[in-house]
């Protein structure tokens, strides 16, 4: 099947250009990959570090399944990613609810999906999913070290950028069977464990000081949510974009 790839060295973000191609008619499958990103835009308005050699797509999405599944398309992009690094660069990585993808315990991709509405009609028609991805760690700033890593080695970075696209767009056109669910729970870095819940209040910073509630996550529900249990015996499905939680 032929992609319609548009390939920049250096852009402000993929995304934004993926959505002005969306806007301007560019159809379901359209891809804008860079090598560079000098506005990479991460969740919750923070910025995205994207240096030279990382992986940066967008790819324009038709939703043919019920725009309320939108956050799946987040799932399913991080399953794809870490299904094409373990394909492509022969490394294990896990993805860390929601939509984070780990290796060694380090945060190697970020996953930003974004709607576009109608302006007349308020509906989403289209989403843009935006994947950056770390191939290395080499020019990141020591304060990013700590939590950030890269899919390291001697593979050929437009086979993983491409598989990562194969992956994603089979799973989103799958959408309504959430075929990538069994593999998103088996890769899953939280199930099972405690981890720190944090109610629509975001650490921005990080000498920001907020308090969260611990938790023991039990499962990963079939829209996506987050199924944990606190202390008190009380149980609740966290949904994404409220809450995050550290482990
Ligand atoms: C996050 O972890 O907060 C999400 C980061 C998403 C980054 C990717 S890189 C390609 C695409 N273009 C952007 O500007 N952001 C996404």
């Amino acid at each position: 099947k032929n992609l319609d790839l548009h390939i920049y060295d250096t852009i402000d973000s993929t995304n934004l250009k993926a959505r002005q191609l969306a806007m301007d008619g560019a159809p379901h499958g359209t891809v804008v990959l860079a090598k560079q990103q000098t506005s990479g835009r991460g969740r919750l308005g923070r910025s995205f570090f994207s240096p030279r050699e990382g992986i940066y797509l967008s790819i324009v999405i038709k939703p043919d399944f019920d725009v309320s599944k939108s956050v799946l398309v987040t799932s399913a992009a991080a399953v794809a990613v870490a299904n094409a690094i373990e394909k492509v660069c022969g490394l294990e990585s896990k993805i860390k609810w929601v939509n984070d993808v780990y290796i060694d315990g380090k945060k190697v991709c970020g996953i930003l999906t974004e709607g576009i509405s109608d302006f007349e009609t308020g509906q989403i028609e289209h989403l843009i999913l935006g994947i950056g991805i770390n191939t290395t760690v080499k020019d990141f700033p020591a304060e990013l070290l700590a939590t950030a890593g890269a899919a390291e080695g001697t593979y050929s970075k437009s086979a993983l950028a491409a598989e990562t696209i194969t992956q994603a767009l089979g799973y989103i056109e799958d959408l309504d069977s959430a075929s990538f669910l069994p593999a998103y729970k088996e890769k899953s870095l939280v199930i099972g464990k405690t981890v720190t819940v944090y109610q629509g209040r975001y650490k921005v910073n990080p000498e920001d000081e907020i308090t969260g509630v611990p938790a023991r996550v039990l499962d990963i529900a079939d829209d996506g949510g987050l199924i944990v249990l606190y202390a008190d015996g009380h149980q609740e499905k966290l949904v994404s974009g409220e809450i995050s939680i550290r482990i």
